[in-house]
């Protein structure tokens, strides 16, 4: 009796093996065709969200980035807008060089308009995207046109911006706005939670029907 168990138990253990390795060689010549099939499977945008990572602000950036972030073509519609500045480290004073900068916001009209060639993110942030790294003294320029309120008048015309630091930690700033919108008033200053000061920059009209405002941002 006792032989016939073992000699069952012997037959069972060549098929369990017999059936591992050959699943083993299945697994292993079926990699590539596997890897082949997650290839071609259409897979979802994870950043196609309007809730999406910060992380998916950084993707899509053009190969060279300077210290001037160049939003929206020469057509654009609306008043040109610049907005200069130097970000500085927590101690208010040291320039803080080598900073990723994106920005995105409203067009004239206050709509997050697209062209149709948006990927990711910027699906749901608009053509009006940008990004620039600060130069050597930390400085720098974001050249675009003036957002407008949204349609509806829910919060002041504004541009979110996020940074990236060269070790790879992101965050969201305090909106840019501008000083001449009434609904920068205290509700609105008092709602703020992210870093980077109020964001409230005050325009002074240059020559051509365009602007000029200064923003310093501390990162603490
Ligand atoms: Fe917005």
């Amino acid at each position: 009796m006792l032989r016939i168990h073992v000699a069952v138990m012997k037959i069972l253990i060549i098929v369990f093996v017999s059936v591992h390795l050959n699943s083993c060689i299945r697994l292993g010549s079926n990699d590539a065709g596997f890897s082949a099939d997650r290839k071609s499977s259409v897979y979802p945008d994870t950043c196609d969200n309007p809730d999406a990572d910060i992380s998916c602000s950084f993707l899509n950036m053009p190969a060279s980035i300077s210290e001037i972030m160049q939003i929206g073509g020469k057509d654009e519609p609306g008043e040109k807008l610049s907005v200069k500045g130097t970000i500085y480290k927590a101690d208010g004073k040291t320039p803080f060089p080598g900073v990723l900068l994106y920005a995105y916001h409203t067009d004239s009209r206050g709509y997050y308009s697209k062209i149709g060639k948006e990927k990711g993110a910027q699906k749901w942030h608009g053509k009006l995207h940008g990004w620039c790294m600060t130069d050597s003294k930390g400085n720098f320029e974001i050249r675009t046109i003036k957002p407008a309120r949204y349609p509806d008048n829910s919060m002041p015309a504004h541009i979110h911006a996020a940074v990236k630091l060269s070790d790879g930690s992101m965050f969201w700033i305090s909106d840019f706005v501008f000083s001449d919108d009434d609904l920068v008033n205290e509700k609105y200053l008092s709602s703020l939670s992210y870093p980077g000061g109020t964001g409230v920059v005050t325009l002074h009209r240059q020559a051509g029907n365009s602007w000029l405002g200064t923003r310093d941002i501390v990162l603490r």
